[in-house]
């Protein structure tokens, strides 16, 4: 089955998020949410979105006005589902919504239609666990801004029809997405879960006093983090190992790593009194920001994505 009609379950930061990916990749597109309240709000997202990549260059003017024509909204689920030969699940995320959604979603579409959820966290299983298909249902985790990054977290259940996910990877694929199968179940997926543990050790970093959240921004900013742009956690130690590679690594620094690792942060609840301190850090680390970098949250959005527009232009990607 080629993939042209694409609905977008759920028009919030997500479901608006993959829409305008779905439109760049020329596809038909039905932005389907309860109510028609909501449409000027995603529409506008979506409009903001194609804005921004014209003003990056990526996109002429007329091309985003072709893009736009392969767009609808819809309030009628019905109408919503049933020439959908791919459903994009973004609704909240709460499991008993999930579920519902995903029963009208599966009694809606056709019998060969492909649902993927979006969903942070919750196994596809128990996603799926009121739906009369659950082997057409995939876990697949985008990344903010999702327009713009091509990461996708793929998970499948006991039950997941194995043509369907390789489909939905391929699907992928074709749009420029680098979508990964996660071959175990894993809370928080693979990069959440890197995410959290730096994110701990810049708290106990904190919190010991050794630094303050600006430094501790800018110690990743413009070291690790410009790396991180361009490689994974492996290639970068590969490359420190010389000609022995990642062998290399190990051989010369697995003593002091262990020694560091020793002395980290492994707390599995915030220590006491520190989630009240970071409001106050933060607001400090906001106003010995770069004006250049931004203050406002609109202004680190804007410089975020200028940014990232360039790094994926790199990668090929846009
Ligand atoms: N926000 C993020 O950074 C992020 C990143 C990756 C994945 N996700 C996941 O994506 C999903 C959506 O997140 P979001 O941030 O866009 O949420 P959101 O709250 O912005 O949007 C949810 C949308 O779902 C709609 N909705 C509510 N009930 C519905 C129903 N029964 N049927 C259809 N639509 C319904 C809401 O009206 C709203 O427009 C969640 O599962 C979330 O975990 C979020």
């Amino acid at each position: 089955m080629k993939i042209k009609n694409v609905c977008c379950f759920g028009s919030g930061l997500i479901g608006t998020g993959w829409a305008t990916n779905f439109l760049m990749a020329g596809l038909d597109v039905t932005l389907y949410d309860l109510s028609e309240d909501l449409f000027p709000h995603a529409e506008k997202r979506i409009r903001d979105n194609f804005a921004f990549l014209v003003k990056a260059e990526v996109y002429t003017p007329a091309q985003v006005e072709i893009f736009m024509k392969n767009f609808t909204m819809t309030s009628d689920v019905s109408k919503a589902l049933k020439s959908a030969d791919f459903v994009q699940e973004s609704g909240p995320e709460k499991l008993e919504i999930k579920q519902e959604m995903a029963k009208i979603i599966d009694a809606n579409c056709r019998v060969d239609t492909i649902v993927a959820s979006s969903t942070s966290g919750f196994l596809i299983s128990d996603i799926a666990a009121r739906a009369k298909r659950p082997e057409r249902f995939v876990g697949a985790h985008p990344y903010n801004p999702v327009f713009l990054l091509p990461l996708v977290e793929m998970t499948r259940s006991d039950v997941t029809d194995e043509g369907k996910l390789q489909q939905a990877y391929d699907f992928y694929m074709e749009i420029g997405k680098e979508p990964i199968i996660l071959r175990k179940e894993a809370l928080g997926f693979i990069s959440n879960r890197i995410q959290m543990a730096v994110y701990r050790e810049a708290l106990d970093l904190l919190d010991r006093g050794v630094c303050s959240m600006d430094e501790i921004d800018r110690a990743v900013v413009y070291g690790p983090g410009l790396r991180w742009g361009l490689l994974g956690h492996f290639a970068v130690f590969h490359l420190t190992g010389g000609d022995e590679g990642l062998a290399g690594n190990v051989r010369k620094y697995s003593d002091a790593q262990e020694m560091w690792w020793r002395d980290m942060a492994d707390w599995k609840k915030y220590p006491d009194g520190l989630k009240e301190k970071l409001t106050p850090m933060m607001d400090e680390a906001l106003a010995l920001r770069d004006e250049r970098h931004g203050r406002t949250n609109e202004e680190i959005i804007a410089f975020r994505d200028q940014g990232l527009v360039l790094l994926l232009k790199y990668h090929g990607k846009l």
